[in-house]
């Protein structure tokens, strides 16, 4: 059985007030909660004041972003290293937000989740393009975009990535997919990193469903055999929205 796993993407969003006020709602649930795992990933600003605020407790930190390389002269850039030196546990890696606005490539994603592995656990984000999606080309997109990511991964390796599967019309844009198919491109998620590694592989690794996730669709995401959590973006900006959520995850 793979554990649940509830992640929030806050953004660009919130000031340290913001979040300060954000964990003191959050932490005094989470005391209540087991056998899940409740990540939040947040501006790099808000990390290391982050880090502090919830030590002690089960939330994981992580970023929204890396670089691909570990230092030297990328001006505005941050690494997979300093990103743990102040308190991160996992970081996003190939959001559709970075791979549109960023021009961001599965040559480049692979480069950041090599990257990553050497101290941060990666979630990989995958996605369709509603274009793509009526034309057919969905599965093979998704196909593509896993095997750009994780080709030439260790066994061992590809067993630490969390993937996330967004469709990209599904983002922020309130259409969610349905239940269905997201159980769907999940199985066939599924087979794909079977292909590139192995069936032992492929039934462990984590796969999550993203897009327009909020506390009164959730529950039909988590009850499918093949999804084993969700990423959410602005519904978890609210903490009482994001407590309501991690107690039906
Ligand atoms: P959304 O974002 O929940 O606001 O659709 C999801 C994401 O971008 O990770």
């Amino acid at each position: 059985m793979r554990q649940k796993i509830i992640v929030g993407n806050w953004k660009m969003h919130g000031t340290l007030a913001d979040a300060h006020s954000y964990v003191k709602t959050l932490l005094p649930y989470l005391q209540s909660i087991e056998g899940k795992r409740v990540l939040l990933a947040v501006p790099f600003t808000a990390l290391s004041r982050m880090a502090e605020w919830c030590s002690g407790s089960s939330v994981e930190l992580g970023v929204q972003n890396i670089f691909d390389q570990e230092k030297g002269p990328f001006t505005g850039e941050i690494s997979a290293f300093m990103a743990q030196d102040a308190g991160a546990r996992f970081t996003l890696i190939g959001h559709s937000e970075r791979r549109k606005i960023f021009h961001e490539t599965d040559e480049w994603i692979h480069r950041k989740v090599v990257r990553a592995l050497s101290c941060l656990q990666p979630i990989v984000c995958v996605g369709e393009t509603l274009e793509e999606r009526d034309t057919g080309k969905a599965n093979e997109v998704i196909r593509k975009q896993i095997i750009g990511a994780l080709h030439g991964l260790s066994m061992q390796e590809a067993c630490r990535i969390i993937l996330a599967y967004e469709p990209v019309w599904a983002i922020g844009t309130g259409m969610n997919a349905t239940a269905e198919i997201a159980n769907a491109m999940h199985k066939h998620c599924r087979s794909v990193i079977w292909e590139l590694f192995s069936e032992e592989v492929s039934n462990k690794v984590h796969i999550l469903y993203g897009g327009s996730v909020k506390p009164d669709n959730m529950e039909s995401f988590v009850h499918q055999e093949s999804i084993d959590g969700v990423l959410v973006g602005g519904a978890s900006l609210d903490p009482s929205q994001f407590i309501q959520m991690i107690r039906h995850i």
